[in-house]
């Protein structure tokens, strides 16, 4: 994803890419020559380990790459984010907003400080984000892609994340109408169940899920693809989308998964 015109390599930031998901689509783009902030919330444990052992290995790839800690829902972090992100990389091209967290309990069982957590995490964050990268985005006609889920769209009472998701696959439409003008595309990918570190949690608040067969778990890369093909010249067409990547999990209401 080299940009030809002057062969200066672009350069994506993808929010809590140490693990999960969002790694992947940090070793999505790292391999296909982009240069990669990689961004982790918790000081000094196995995620801040994590991301500076991927910054080295994508520096053996041959790409530039810089490990930055910062904690989307606070908005001066986010500031940080961005600054370290262009002081050391010297653009941005794509904003992957992958990061993500909030508890499973059912929303009417939400205390004042969780309910906060989970609209700064999970929808302020994610604006704040666009705040301050906007300018960069517009000077490089970039991309941005959020990470959403079936929650958006499908009950589970333990899921109240599911309530911001919708929140923002509306934002990522009414961004794509404005964004346009300046440049810049927004869409969406929405996954299906991934064996992440959050996958341990929710198998233990919905019934059955262990019964789901292997076909149906997606893997982080299947959605890693997704997200690389919407920054990509390719996905010009596609404005203002969520792309379900889900193996078709979500396209029949009644599936027996014991046979
Ligand atoms: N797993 C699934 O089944 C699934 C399905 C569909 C969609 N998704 C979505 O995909 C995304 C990634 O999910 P995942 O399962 O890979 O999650 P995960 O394993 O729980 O990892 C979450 C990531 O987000 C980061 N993060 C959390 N709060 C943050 C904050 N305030 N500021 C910056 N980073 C923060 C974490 O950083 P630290 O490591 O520093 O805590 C971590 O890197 C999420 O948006 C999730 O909703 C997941």
């Amino acid at each position: 994803m080299e940009d030809s015109s002057n062969n200066i390599r672009p350069c994506a930031l993808i929010t809590g890419s140490s693990r999960g998901i969002g790694r992947a689509i940090a070793v999505r783009f790292a391999k296909s020559g982009v240069d990669v902030a990689v961004n982790y919330s918790r000081e000094g444990g196995k995620s801040e380990s994590a991301a500076k052992a991927l910054v080295e290995e994508f520096k053996s790839l041959g790409v530039n790459a810089v490990s930055i800690k910062a904690d989307i829902s606070k908005k001066d972090e986010v500031k940080y984010l961005i600054a370290e992100t262009i002081s050391n990389l010297g653009r941005l091209d794509y904003l992957v907003l992958n990061a993500a967290k909030a508890p499973f309990k059912p929303i009417e069982k939400l205390f004042e400080r969780e309910l906060n957590d989970l609209v700064r995490t999970n929808y302020m964050g994610n604006i704040f984000c666009v705040q301050e990268a906007l300018s960069y985005l517009e000077a490089a006609s970039g991309k941005i892609v959020f990470i959403s889920s079936l929650g958006s769209k499908y009950y589970n009472a333990s899921y109240p994340l599911g309530s911001m998701k919708a929140a923002m696959e509306a934002v990522v439409r009414d961004l794509s109408e404005t964004l346009s003008k300046k440049g810049i595309s927004v869409n969406a990918v929405s996954g299906g169940i991934v064996k992440t570190d959050s996958f341990k949690v929710l198998r233990q608040y919905v019934e059955g899920l262990d019964m789901m067969p292997e076909s149906f778990f997606v893997t982080p890369e299947e959605i890693a693809d997704v997200v690389y093909f919407l920054c990509s010249g390719q996905s010009r067409g596609i404005s203002g989308q969520t792309i379900v990547v889900d193996r078709g999990m979500s396209n029949s209401l009644f599936r027996n998964f014991t046979k």
